[in-house]
């Protein structure tokens, strides 16, 4: 029996996961199969029971566990506290403490949805991209690092921007083999000419890129990344890239797909999966019954098929997903007027997922 862990989270997080759980629940009565779901508590809700962002308890639930489900995080009752005890923290203990370094964020244009994007429909009509983001290494968890004091009484903060020859070439090759899925594109994404570790970054990902001599390997600048992905977003198909540098590019994609509550996202490593939407825990519409359950449910369609290698059903709920768009059903963040609620959309969607 496939064992789930879910963490709803903050604000958001609570609603669009709850609400994932119904499209788990159906795909178990389709498929006559039975998950184990656990439930617990990470975040602002951990910390505001426990003191920490997350408890031991909860990690090692996530160690036993095939695939954890996770909502948002973070909250502006907990943005005062020390980074250490920050909601946001449970991301990163999770990341680490489950060596979950491929972080795969897919950006894909719905047909339906092109009015939505800010930009033209000419230049974001077909867009599929996926990013696919280094989640354990970088300046995320390089050190040193600290707020410390000058000798003149003023402060100075750092980070440290850190890659190791390893932590390149397993992400490298996760964006290779994933590319031989799509066109056979990936675009390597640095700041080689400023930065020594992107220096390494670039020589290793070329290197790596020699076993996969039928996927075609450009690099690029993130600055220029940045620029292209608004361009022209149709020349890419896979972007391979460092931790904060996804981070950033990887909003951005979204955004070409018309709202970031579509985005789902997963993250992978050698022993343990976790899924999650690109989203994070939006405050101001929190428990209004607002929010786009969309990327948590899309979500679920990637730990079905990356976890648990059932792919018609994750077909099958990508296919609902685009049916009820098509029928013309949108949440607040797509549209203006008509539009429905987190529940009401996410009703819509189950009722769509055929076998
Ligand atoms: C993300 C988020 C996180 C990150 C934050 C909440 C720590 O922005 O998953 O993209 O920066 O990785
Ligand atoms: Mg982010």
């Amino acid at each position: 029996m496939y064992k789930i862990l879910v963490l709803p989270g903050d604000g958001v997080g609570k609603e669009v996961v709850h609400e994932a759980l119904k499209v788990i629940k159906r795909i178990e009565s389709l498929a006559h199969l039975k998950f184990e779901i656990k439930e617990d508590q990470v975040g602002g809700a951990s910390i505001d029971q426990h003191g920490v962002p997350i408890t031991g308890e909860v990690l090692k639930k996530a160690k036993d566990s095939d695939a954890v489900l996770l909502g948002a995080v973070g909250g502006p009752k907990w943005d005062s506290l020390d980074y250490k005890v920050r909601p946001e923290q449970a991301l990163l203990v999770l990341r680490r403490e489950l060596g979950l370094y491929a972080n795969l964020r897919p950006a894909a244009v719905d047909p339906s949805l092109i009015e939505a994007s800010s930009l033209k429909r000419e230049v974001i009509e077909g867009v599929d991209i996926l990013v696919v983001r280094e989640l354990t290494g970088g300046i995320y968890f390089g050190t040193p690092k600290g707020v410390e004091k000058n000798p003149d009484g003023s402060e100075r903060g750092f980070n440290t921007e850190v890659y190791s020859t390893h932590e390149i070439e397993r992400i490298a090759k996760k964006a290779f083999e994933l590319a031989r899925k799509r066109k056979r594109k990936v675009a390597s994404v640095d700041k080689a000419n400023i930065l020594e570790s992107s220096e390494l970054w670039r020589r290793i990902v070329t290197q790596v890129a020699k076993r996969f001599p039928d996927v075609q390997l450009s690099h690029l600048y993130v600055d220029n990344c940045a620029m292209q992905l608004i361009r022209n977003p149709k020349q890419f198909d896979v972007i391979l890239t460092t931790n904060l540098f996804g981070d950033i590019l990887s909003d951005e994609a979204a955004m070409l797909t018309g709202s970031i509550g579509m985005l789902p996202s997963a993250s992978l490593g050698d022993h343990h999966a976790l899924y999650e939407p690109v989203h994070g825990s939006a405050p101001d519409i929190a428990g209004k019954n607002q929010a786009n359950p969309i990327a948590a449910i899309l979500s679920v369609a990637m730990m079905l098929r990356y976890t648990f290698g059932l792919y018609d059903l994750a077909l099958a709920v990508e296919g609902a997903v685009r049916n009820v768009l098509k029928e013309g059903y949108r949440t607040r963040d797509l549209s203006v007027d008509g539009t429905v609620s987190t529940s009401q959309m996410s009703d819509l969607i189950v009722e769509r997922i055929e076998h």
